[in-house]
């Protein structure tokens, strides 16, 4: 067969690379930001009384019963809520309701159309781009500030490369992989300012100090989403949501597959909902960690920016990141790093539970042991 059966666009695709999950005993895994806390036990028992004959049976379409739900925690209607297969179909199903693919023969970055235009600042959650190619639309990532702040919306109109009119952009609040917090008020100037649709990304928000949320309850172009995955332990489960108002959320529903959140995802989310204290404990273990990890990292020669989500980006000394990264995986620690330039001298290290922490910190002073005795 001469002509492929593949369309070019796939052919050319770099597929998502998600965190290494390979599983031996003892490992650690501090690369994928799970919560090392287990869903409420309440939730576990849940799911359990509903594995049974019922499994033969379709889901509620529209998680109706979760919508519900997550429409009274937000104090809007069920209209203003999406749930997703996790948050990352949230993304997926903007993208395709929100941008135009770019005319045909146009490669990434010819077509100049902000209808087409994805746009998202750097160092941010790689999936962004990723999103953007397989749905043929044109990126725009633009360079968050040396600090990985955002810049002004006066920085960003005098800088040129920030598109206004992009028809969405991605705004990771806080940020993945850097971890860095950004304020309401700054998040709103920018939403102020853009004349597509914002989707502002809160998958880390439980871990920090603000949250955007009523910018979406109040701006009509502005959607943020939410996943279970991370503060609420439920990565296996697969629920996100994005909050909106009814016109844009309304949109995303016409091409949301039809049975698109599982039900014992569903069944566990919604349980979820019910026992909320358990999971806030958790929130105040996870920065206890993160604040005790912040002292170890200062104390060892780390450079680690401050967090506010449940992850510490961190440049490591001595050695390069990359030796690190190896290095402890020798050891049976997974930890998070990329080749790209813009992050390739930090590690992503996501907090785990106090015992997790405790190997890493001691596996840790071994190498830097070892590298200071070749030295
Ligand atoms: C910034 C960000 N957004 C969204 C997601 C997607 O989470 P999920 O699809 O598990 O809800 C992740 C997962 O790593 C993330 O880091």
């Amino acid at each position: 067969m001469s002509k492929s059966l593949i369309r070019p666009l796939v052919e050319g695709l770099k597929a998502y690379v998600p965190g290494e999950q390979i599983i031996v005993d003892g490992l650690v895994r501090l690369n994928t930001n799970e919560n090392p806390y287990s869903p409420a036990p309440a939730v576990l028992e849940k799911i359990k009384e509903c594995v049974d004959g019922r499994l033969r049976r379709y889901p509620n379409p529209g998680a109706d019963g979760l919508r519900e739900k997550l429409a009274a925690m937000h104090g809007c209607k069920k209209e203003n809520i999406l749930v997703g297969n996790g948050s990352d179909e949230v993304l997926e199903m903007a993208i395709r309701t929100f941008v135009e693919p770019q005319p045909l023969g146009h490669g990434n970055g010819a077509s100049g159309r902000s209808a087409s235009t994805v746009q998202y600042f750097w160092p941010s959650y790689s999936l962004y781009p990723v999103l953007a190619d397989s749905a043929g639309a044109e990126r725009n990532p633009v360079p968050l500030m040396a600090d990985f702040g955002i810049p002004s919306v006066p920085e960003l109109k005098s800088g040129k490369r920030w598109d206004f009119e992009a028809a969405l952009s991605f705004v990771t609040t806080p940020n993945a992989p850097t971890g860095r917090g950004y304020k309401r008020a700054e998040l709103e100037a920018l939403c102020e300012a853009q004349n597509g649709v914002v989707l502002l990304d809160e998958a880390y928000v439980e871990f920090s100090e603000e949250t955007a949320m009523e910018l979406a309850l109040r701006m009509p172009h502005v959607i943020v989403a939410r996943t279970f995955s991370k503060a609420y332990s439920l990565c296996f489960q697969r629920v996100g949501y994005a909050v909106g108002s009814e016109e844009l959320i309304g949109a995303m529903h016409k091409i949301r597959g039809s049975y698109n959140v599982n039900g014992l995802g569903q069944i566990a989310a919604e349980a979820t909902l019910e026992n909320l204290e358990y999971y806030r404990n958790n929130f105040e273990r996870v920065k206890k960690t993160r604040a005790g990890m912040m002292q170890w990292f200062a104390q060892h020669g780390f450079l680690a920016y401050p967090s506010q989500t449940n992850f510490i980006f961190v440049k490591p000394p001595m050695i390069s990141a990359q030796e690190w990264y190896l290095c402890l995986r020798k050891k049976n620690i997974l930890v998070r790093w990329w080749a790209d330039e813009e992050v390739k001298d930090y590690l992503r290290i996501s907090i785990g539970s106090d015992e997790e922490m405790k190997r890493f910190c001691e596996e840790s002073e071994k190498i830097l042991l070892g590298n200071l005795k070749t030295s």
